[in-house]
């Protein structure tokens, strides 16, 4: 089965780790124009978006892009019938490789949200944009993962392989910054072995994953680690 060539997500949190608040919609507090831009920018080097249904980027070019819906309103997957570039997927009925070959695409993708979809991807990332939104607290809002506020976005991320960048400042006028978390091979391996050693089950599809992305065969953390690897 075809893999998209990288996966990228982009989010723009509250301190607490909120990409919209209770009511589920996005306040003004999280929207600025050096964000949006980064995000459009890095959108538009992407073949394929994927959304839920209150995620759509809405950005000048995402027509030219293909699009995966993520929805219950389908059993598998589906082809919209009014926009012959969207994808219908049900995470439920059928895996994201097959929705993916189901869209024909070859290309990168862009995961624009919101908690489920970001979540789903959480061993995929390539890397993920942060944007942190200084000041900003949205208590009982939308989280960026599904495992925030029990734990931090951050936590989250390196959890699954990722290490942060420096930040980087997208407006200083108003404290802006960025934090580009990347897949690390070497975080990667590490968990791989841990879990390994540990042989800790909840753990089981994250080393599955670390070995596929490794193109390692089982045991090879074990191995490893006791070849001095570490
Ligand atoms: N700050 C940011 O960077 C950022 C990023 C993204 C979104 N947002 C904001 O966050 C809010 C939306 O959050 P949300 O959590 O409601 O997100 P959402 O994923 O856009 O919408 C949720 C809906 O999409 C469908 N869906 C999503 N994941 C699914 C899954 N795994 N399986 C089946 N269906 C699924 C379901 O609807 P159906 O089954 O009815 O189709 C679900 O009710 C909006 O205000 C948006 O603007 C902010």
């Amino acid at each position: 089965m075809r893999r998209p060539t990288r996966i990228e997500g982009y989010a723009i949190i509250s301190e607490d780790g909120m990409l919209a608040g209770p009511d589920g919609t996005m306040p003004d507090s999280l929207k600025f124009e050096a964000d949006q831009k980064f995000f459009r920018d890095g959108m538009d080097g992407c073949d394929v978006s994927i959304h839920g249904r209150h995620s759509h980027e809405q950005q000048p070019h995402s027509g030219r892009r293909h699009r995966i819906w993520v929805t219950g309103r389908v059993k598998t997957v589906e082809r919209e019938d009014s926009e012959p570039r969207v994808l219908l997927w049900n995470p439920e009925g059928a895996s994201f490789e097959e929705a993916w070959d189901a869209l024909g695409v070859d290309g990168s993708l862009g995961v624009v949200g919101g908690t489920s979809v970001f979540g789903l991807f959480l061993p995929l990332y390539d890397v993920f944009y942060l944007t942190h939104a200084p000041g900003v607290k949205l208590p009982g809002g939308r989280p960026v993962f599904p495992e925030v506020p029990a734990r931090t976005p951050e936590s989250i991320l390196s959890h699954h392989g990722m290490k942060p960048d420096a930040p980087r400042m997208l407006d200083p006028a108003k404290n802006l910054k960025m934090v580009a978390c990347g897949a690390s091979l070497l975080l990667v391996a590490a968990l791989l072995v841990a879990a390994e050693l540990l042989e800790l089950g909840e753990h089981r599809a994250d080393v599955e994953l670390g070995r596929l992305l490794l193109g390692l065969g089982p045991g090879t953390g074990r191995r490893f680690f006791l070849a001095g690897g570490f």
